[in-house]
C-alpha cells in the first residue's frame, strides 16, 4: 500500500499522540497523510469513551464515512482508540462498512494489516498488552513549536466513574532514555516546548527513574526551552516532584491538577485517594515553591449521590483555590465502571443547573485572574500568527495564559520573548513585546 491515509482524532492529547504514532508508522512505509477524507485509501477514526457524548460524536463521524466506501469499495475504514476497545465487535455490527476495530495496545498490528489484503470480515484487534508502550516508534511531530510525548500509558487508579482503566489497561512507563531521545529529536527539528503526557503522568516510574528524576533529565536537554506535563494525580504530588519542578528552570509554572470534587464524601465515593484538605495542602505547597504558578483543574458535577451540600463544597473549593481555568463536566455514567450499577441520583436538569452555576463561578475567577496579570512582564513562547489579524502573534506564558502581541522585528514561530501584559480581551491577554 503506497496510498494516502486520513486520520480523525477525538478525545485527549494522548489520542493525538497515538494518531501521530500511527502516522509515523504509516509514513515510514511510504503512505502519505491527507486532510481530504474523499481522496484517502485508508480512513482512520481515533475515538474516545470518556463520556457518552464523546462516543455519540465518534459514531456519527464513522457513520458519515459510509459513502466513501460506497463510492470506492477498496477504501478501508479503521475505528481505533478507546471506544474501539470499549465496544469491540459491536462496532461493525452497527457500522458494517468498518474493516478494522483496533484498541490502544494493537496499533502495530493495525499497521501490518493495512499492508495486507483487506479482511473479508471485520478484523477485531482488542487484546490488551500490559507491556506495549510503543518505545522506539517515532511519532510524527504535531507542531513546529510544541510537541506532546506520551511517557506512560494506562492507569492503575480505580476512580469509580472512569472508563479509562478498562479501555487503556494497566499502567506502564517508557524508559527515560527513549523519552530523552524522542525529545532530543523533536528539538533538533526546531521544537521548543515539550508536554509530557500520561493518564497519571506523575506516577511515572521505571527501574531507574521516577517523575522527578525524569524532569531533571529533560531539563538538561540543550535547545529545549520549556517542559509541561498533563495530567498529574494529586495522590502522587509529593514534595520530591514539587522540588524537581521548582529546581528545573525549564519546567513551566503551570500545573493542571484535577480535583473532581470539593466534597470529601464525593472524593471517597469516587475513590480519589485524597481529601479536600490534602488537595488544598498540595496547592499551598505548589504556590509556596513555584512563583506565580498557574493552576487549572477538572471538575465533575452531579456524580451519584451528590447532595446540594456536597456541591456547595465544590463551589467553595473552587473559590478557595481560585483556579485559572477548569474543564467542567457533568457526570456521565459509563457502563463497565464501578459507579455504573448505582445509576443516577440527579435528573439531567439538576445536573445541568449545577454545571451552569459552577461554570459561571469559574468564569468570574478566570477573568479576575487574567485581569490581575495586567502590568506584569512575562516570557511568552510564540506559537502562531493570530488567526484574526496577521499582524499579530499569539503565544503562551509559562503559566499557560494566551497572549497576543503585535508583530515586531525578529518575532516568529518559536520565538521566546518578554512581553508586558496590558489588558484582557475575552479570555486572552494583550501585551507588547519588549525587545532587549
Ligand atoms: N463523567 C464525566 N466526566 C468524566 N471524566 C472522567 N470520567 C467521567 C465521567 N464518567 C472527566 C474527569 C477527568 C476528565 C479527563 O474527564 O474530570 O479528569
Ligand atoms: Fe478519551 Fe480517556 Fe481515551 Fe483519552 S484516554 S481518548 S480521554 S477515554
Amino acid at each position: 500500500m503506497s496510498g494516502k491515509y486520513f486520520l480523525a482524532t477525538f478525545g485527549c492529547q494522548m489520542n493525538v499522540y497515538d494518531s501521530n504514532l500511527i502516522g509515523g508508522m504509516l509514513e515510514k512505509k511510504g503512505m502519505q497523510a491527507t486532510g481530504e477524507a474523499g481522496e484517502a485509501d485508508v480512513l482512520i477514526v481515533n475515538t474516545c469513551s470518556i463520556r457518552g457524548g464523546a462516543e455519540d460524536r465518534a459514531y456519527a463521524r464513522i457513520a458519515a464515512m459510509r459513502h466513501y466506501k460506497r463510492r470506492n469499495p477498496d477504501v478501508r475504514i479503521a475505528v481505533i482508540g478507546c471506544m474501539a476497545q470499549n465496544h469491540g465487535e459491536k462496532i461493525p455490527v452497527e457500522l458494517d462498512h468498518v474493516d478494522y476495530v483496533v484498541g490502544p495496545d494493537n496499533y502495530r498490528e493495525l499497521e501490518e494489516m493495512i499492508f495486507k489484503d483487506r479482511p473479508k470480515t471485520p478484523a477485531i484487534l482488542t487484546e490488551q498488552n500490559a507491556f506495549e508502550n510503543y518505545d522506539g516508534i517515532m511519532a510524527k511531530l504535531d507542531s513546529a513549536v510544541t510537541c506532546h510525548i506520551t511517557i506512560m500509558r494506562g492507569c492503575n487508579k480505580r476512580c469509580t466513574y472512569c472508563i479509562v482503566p478498562t479501555v487503556r489497561g494497566v499502567e506502564r512507563s517508557r524508559e527515560a532514555s527513549s523519552i530523552v531521545e524522542e525529545v532530543e529529536r523533536a528539538v533538533s527539528e526546531g521544537v521548543k516546548e515539550v508536554c509530557l503526557l500520561g493518564q497519571t503522568v506523575n506516577s511515572y516510574r521505571t527501574e531507574g527513574d521516577d517523575f522527578a528524576s525524569l524532569l531533571r533529565k529533560l531539563n538538561r536537554i540543550d535547545g529545549l526551552k520549556r517542559i509541561r506535563f498533563t495530567s498529574p494525580h494529586p495522590r502522587h504530588f509529593d514534595s520530591n516532584a514539587i522540588r524537581a519542578m521548582a529546581e528545573s528552570e525549564k519546567v513551566c509554572n503551570h500545573v493542571h491538577i484535577p480535583v473532581q470534587s470539593g466534597s470529601n464524601a464525593m472524593l471517597k465515593k469516587m475513590r480519589r485517594q485524597y481529601t479536600r484538605e490534602r488537595f488544598l495542602e498540595i496547592v499551598r505547597e505548589l504556590r509556596a515553591e513555584i512563583p506565580n504558578v498557574g493552576l487549572t483543574t477538572d471538575i465533575i458535577t452531579g456524580f451519584v449521590g451528590e447532595s446540594e451540600a456536597d456541591y456547595l463544597e465544590t463551589l467553595s473549593l473552587v473559590e478557595e483555590v481560585g483556579f485559572d481555568s477548569a474543564f467542567m463536566f457533568q457526570y456521565s455514567p459509563r457502563e463497565g465502571t464501578p459507579a455504573f450499577a448505582e445509576g443516577e441520583t440527579l435528573t439531567a436538569a439538576e445536573k445541568q443547573e449545577r454545571h451552569e452555576r459552577l461554570v459561571q463561578l469559574q468564569m468570574g475567577i478566570t477573568e479576575r485572574n487574567l485581569d490581575a496579570m495586567a502590568g506584569r512582564v512575562e516570557e511568552i513562547l510564540i506559537e502562531n500568527r493570530s488567526s484574526r489579524d496577521r499582524n499579530e502573534w499569539i503565544g503562551k506564558t509559562g503559566c499557560c495564559k494566551k497572549v497576543i502581541v503585535p508583530d515586531a522585528p525578529g518575532l516568529g514561530k518559536g520565538s521566546l520573548v518578554s512581553a508586558r501584559i496590558l489588558t484582557r480581551s475575552g479570555l486572552v491577554l494583550r501585551g507588547e513585546s519588549i525587545i532587549a
